[in-house]
């Protein structure tokens, strides 16, 4: 029960990483893990910590215990590192179309939707579809003060206390544990609040109570996801790069991007219940790596989620003959929770004839394994990441290696991967364009920008 990366068609000749570039770049991995203990040591990087965190999963499991029965909804208020872990547990880890199954079909836990946008329609058209009285909102910001989250906060609780429903019962807090506006307001409110240890941030905080708190509440393992990740985080642990699954991965799109020029990272599960991990893991990567260095290169590679089998019918031909510029990622998954035969029928027409007695999990397995092989025959460097199947502990454990493997993607372009510098021009933009206090300075700089030409606008 063990992830494995197969990176075979990474050192394909032509287009893939030379042996001696792969040889020598073994001893470039000590400096990368070392750096990247100091700041663990330092205590400013929390998540790979996280397994052992007995008091975390401890409040998780009291408030979910508690909340049982109580709701037939539960909503997740929050944005990026907020929100697209939770849709990738919920995704990976429920049956099949979670929100659309009947009470008993779920086992008695509550949907679980999550408002990671501030578009009015599915926000009006969610809100009057709820019973709220029925429904328990998590408000997630580790910062406690992002706008968009700020913002449904406000029109939620707005609709609580005009409904006259208790706000303390309605609501839990997901936060830091001192910073931010949601923490005192908590206090004010008397609404519980679970923490988001202080040294780890929103793409990094799926493991904390920002992922399993909602998970627990409808019914994932919690115990059994963050053990997944214990184990990949102990096997991480290694300073030798052939032992170690994050430092290879790291080390393979790091040479990829800066010495073959793969500058676009695919990621491509075979797996329907991994369709949304894919959107989890783009976040992780883009916020993480794509940044300035301290001598102002810009560096990072693209990430791009794709889906196997059904983007070989949309950006396949593209992997295959478009820019070389691609490395591909795919998921491949031994075990799936259920299969279907392919049973005979029209065994004279050919394109129907030779389905017959394989089974769709054979189908979708065969696919993959085909359009690795033949990136690999046109020379397009391509790695495939073996799961047994799509349980809590493997998914614990893929995050976790992803999670390592970004932050030693940070130590090799010799960036920071825990901050995102690049979001704030456009946070401060819009506070002044909000009018909130403070934003003068840039409000100046918005009203000094060249403004829309008539000329250039059709
Ligand atoms: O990964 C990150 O740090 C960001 O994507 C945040 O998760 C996102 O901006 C939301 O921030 P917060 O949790 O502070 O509301």
């Amino acid at each position: 029960m063990t992830l494995r990366l197969d990176y075979s068609n990474m050192m394909i000749s032509p287009g893939g990483i030379a042996q001696k570039t792969w040889t020598a770049s073994a001893q470039q991995f000590g400096p990368v893990k070392s750096a990247f203990d100091k700041l663990r040591a330092s205590g400013s990087v929390g998540f790979v910590d996280l397994a052992g965190d007995g008091e975390l999963l401890r409040q998780v499991e009291t408030f979910a215990a508690q909340a049982r029965g109580k709701y037939d909804d539960v909503v997740i208020l929050g944005i990026g590192g907020s929100a697209l872990g939770p849709i990738a547990l919920r995704t990976a880890l429920r049956p099949s179309g979670w929100n659309m199954l009947d009470d008993k079909e779920r086992g008695g836990f509550p949907r679980l939707q999550v408002l990671d946008n501030v578009d009015p329609e599915t926000i009006a058209a969610l809100l009057s579809r709820l019973r709220l009285e029925r429904t328990l909102f998590i408000v997630t910001s580790k910062s406690g003060g992002t706008a968009e989250t700020m913002s449904q906060f406000l029109i939620v609780h707005d609709r609580l206390v005009s409904a006259k429903l208790d706000v303390t019962k309605q609501m839990v807090f997901v936060t830091d544990p001192k910073q931010g506006a949601l923490r005192p307001l908590a206090e004010q409110l008397k609404v519980p609040a679970l923490d988001i240890p202080p040294n780890i941030g929103g793409r990094f905080s799926v493991l904390t109570p920002v992922g399993t708190l909602p998970a627990a509440l409808i019914g994932i393992d919690v115990k059994s996801l963050l053990s997944g990740a214990g184990e990949m985080a102990k096997r991480c642990d290694t300073a030798d790069l052939t032992k170690n699954p994050a430092g290879v991965y790291a080390m393979l799109q790091w040479l990829a991007d800066t010495q073959l020029r793969k500058a676009i990272a695919v990621f491509m599960p075979y797996s329907d219940p991994l369709r949304d991990f894919a959107a989890w893991f783009v976040q992780l990567w883009a916020e993480s790596l794509g940044k300035k260095r301290p001598d102002g290169t810009s560096v990072g590679s693209t990430p791009l989620a794709a889906l196997g089998a059904t983007d070989q019918h949309a950006q396949v031909q593209l992997f295959m003959e478009g820019p070389a510029d691609k490395t591909v990622t795919f998921v491949a998954v031994k075990e799936r929770a259920a299969d279907v035969k392919i049973p005979a029928g029209f065994p004279d027409v050919k394109e129907l004839g030779y389905l017959t007695g394989h089974s769709l999990a054979e189908l979708i397995d065969i696919e993959q394994r085909a359009t690795a092989g033949a990136l690999a025959k046109r020379g397009r460097p391509n790695m495939t990441i073996h799961l047994d199947r799509v349980d809590a502990a493997h998914v614990g454990q893929l995050m976790m290696f992803l999670e390592i493997a970004t932050a030693y993607a940070g130590q090799l372009y010799g960036i920071d991967a825990f901050n995102q510098p690049g979001v704030e021009l456009g946070k401060q933009f819009a506070y002044a364009l909000l009018g909130r206090p403070g934003a003068d300075a840039a409000k100046k700089e918005w009203e000094s920008l060249p403004k829309a030409d008539p000329r250039w606008s059709i």
